[in-house]
This record gives structure tokens, sequence and C-alpha cells, in this order.
């Protein structure tokens, strides 16, 4: 190894990045590549923590305080791959002097392309009718045959109006005359609204009883854990269904089952679970439901997009400057 490319900072890559990514991580630091794509265990993680002076972590790494507490702490940084960073422990990362980042905007677009896609494919029973006709079942057109619900012109309601729960209101009123009703304890400026044709709500009750279609984008919290409960289900129109691309901890999951196995709620579409990759088994066996596998930024260009964006946090934090997308 030359001198200057052992003088490069380390990288450990927890996971296989699109290959742009990964040629761009091995031209600028020292890479660890993951090269069978095996998700780390928290001994993996935290002998990434000791021996690398960064880490590039994805959600399926679980970075607990208890993971983050390895003695001695070489890494500097956690350059998260994603928007959400729910699974690191970011109060603990911060105690030990980690600066975190993320990487916001490049999946703004996906992730509400996949929220309205969750939409159409289940109120109008897309998954149903693939099914229907790929089981042979199909006997010819009929007038009365799997009607769904229509989705133009009735109203959205957006728990969360941060960029991505914008970019989903953007789509669902210019592009289906949708009325967008939300709720957020941070709402964007009065001006940022307007142009959305989006109308506040003083809280996520009023959002359940108003909407025949509830999508969340809200952060996963503490405060947001099970924002979506019994009581607050039994709130939402029978009509009315479920959309969920933000985080699986915002919708208590047994909860959900209940209230569509008892039909309270019209049906769900969910990109996100409890404790994925687990799914309620319940869930699989309802007709009423769409369920992906945690999809929402999963086109090639935004997964290079994403680590690209990984990357110039990396170099930005190790040039000295500081990171444009530090959340702690
Ligand atoms: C990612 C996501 O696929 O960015 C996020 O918050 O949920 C997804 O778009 C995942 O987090 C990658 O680590």
């Amino acid at each position: 190894m030359s001198a200057a490319r052992a003088g490069r900072p380390s990288v450990v890559v927890t996971r296989r990045l699109p290959a742009p990514v990964e040629d761009r991580l091995a031209r600028d630091f020292d890479a660890r590549l993951n090269r069978d794509d095996h998700p780390f265990t928290a001994a993996e993680l935290g002998e990434a923590l000791r021996t690398a002076d960064a880490l590039l972590p994805t959600v399926t790494d679980r970075l607990t305080a208890d993971v983050l507490a390895v003695e001695p702490l070489r890494a500097r940084i956690l350059a998260n791959y994603g928007v959400g960073f729910n699974h690191i422990d970011v109060g603990a990362a911060k105690a030990r002097g980690l600066t975190v980042t993320n990487t916001p905007d490049v999946l703004t677009d996906d992730t509400a392309d996949d929220a309205v896609m969750l939409m159409l494919m289940v109120a109008r029973r897309a998954v149903e009718g693939d099914r229907h006709v790929r089981s042979g079942a199909w006997t010819g057109w009929g007038p009365t045959h799997m009607l769904g619900t229509k989705v133009s012109g009735k109203t959205l309601g957006l728990i969360g109006l941060g960029r991505i729960g914008r970019a989903v209101a953007r789509r669902a009123h210019h592009g289906f005359a949708m009325k967008i009703v939300f709720h957020d304890p941070y709402p964007p400026s009065p001006a940022v609204v307007a142009e959305l044709g989006a109308e506040p709500r003083g809280s996520v009750e009023a959002v359940l009883r108003e909407a025949d279609f509830v999508s969340l984008h809200s952060p996963a919290t503490p405060e947001t854990r099970h924002l979506i409960n019994a009581e607050r289900l039994a709130l939402m129109r029978p009509s009315a269904f479920l959309i969920n691309t933000a985080r699986g901890d915002i919708v208590d999951e047994a909860a959900l089952v209940a209230a569509l196995k008892a039909r309270r709620i019209a049906g769900a579409a969910l990109d996100v679970f409890e404790r994925e990759p687990q799914v309620t088994p319940e869930l699989l066996t309802l007709d009423n439901v769409v369920l992906l596998p945690h999809l929402g930024s999963a086109t090639q260009e935004t997964r290079v997009a994403m680590g690209l964006r990984a990357c110039d946090n990396l170099k930005a934090f190790f040039a000295g400057a500081p990171p444009g997308d530090r959340v702690v």
C-alpha cells in the first residue's frame, strides 16, 4: 500500500452499495467493502467502530448505545446511507463525540412516488387483480368485477408535511385533484402550504376523521412510536385506507391487523414494518393490504445518489468542513 493510500481515512461500508458508489468510495478512502452483503452483527459493528475512522451504515445496522460504547473508539463519523436514522442512537453517538450525517433530498421523489403507488395499488386492488389473473381464476370482464375505490378528487390526510409529505401532496393535489389536509407540529411556511393546496388541521385526530387516505410522513422518534394505535385507527372512516412509507414503528402493527380484520378501515398499504424483515403473519393472509419490502428509495438512480451524498459528507468531514447533512 502506498503512503498516500495508507494515509486516507478508513471507512467500513456495512452493505453492498451500487457499483458507482463503491468505486467512488474505493477511490477516495481506504474503503472496507462488504463483498457478500451480509447484515452486520453487533460484534462486527463494534469491530468497525474500534478499527476504522468512519462507518457508512444503513437501516439494517442497529447502532445502539451498547454498540457505540466500544473501547477504544476509533471512528469519528457515522455517514448514514438514508434519510431516516432511527436505527442510530444519536444521543449516545453525540455523547461519544461522533458526527452523524444522513442523505436527505435525493430520495424525496422516489419515496413520494412509492406512497402514491401504494395508494393506487390498494384502492384499485392492483395486487389482488394481478394474483387473480396469474392464478387463472379470471373468467372475463364484468361490470361489477373487482370494483375498487376511486382516488381522484378524494381527501388525502398527511401526517407530517416535511420534504416527502410535501412531494406526496404535490403529486396528489396537482396530479389527482385531491384535497390535502395535514397535521405537522412544525409546518412549512404558509406560502408552501398554499402552493400545495394543503389545509392544516390542529391534530392528528382531526386528519384521521376527515381523510379518505391517510399517509404517514413523520420521522420515527420516541414521540411518534405507535402514533397510529387502536384508538386512532378507530377514528378513521370505515372506507379509509392507511399508507405507510415512513417507518414501521409509527404504527402499532397488532392494532392495525385487528382494525383490518374487523374491517374498521378499508385497507392498508405498507412499505415498512415494525420488526423488519419480519411481518406480522396475519397481514399476509389479508386481501385488503398491499405489502412491499421497504422499497421507498429503491431505484438505481436514487440508491447511487444516496451513496454519493454519503461520500460527500465523509469527504467534507475529513477535509475539516462541516458536512452539509449533519444530524449531530
Ligand atoms: C433506505 C429509508 O432504503 O432513507 C431512508 O430513511 O428508509 C430508505 O430510503 C434505507 O434507509 C437505507 O439505509
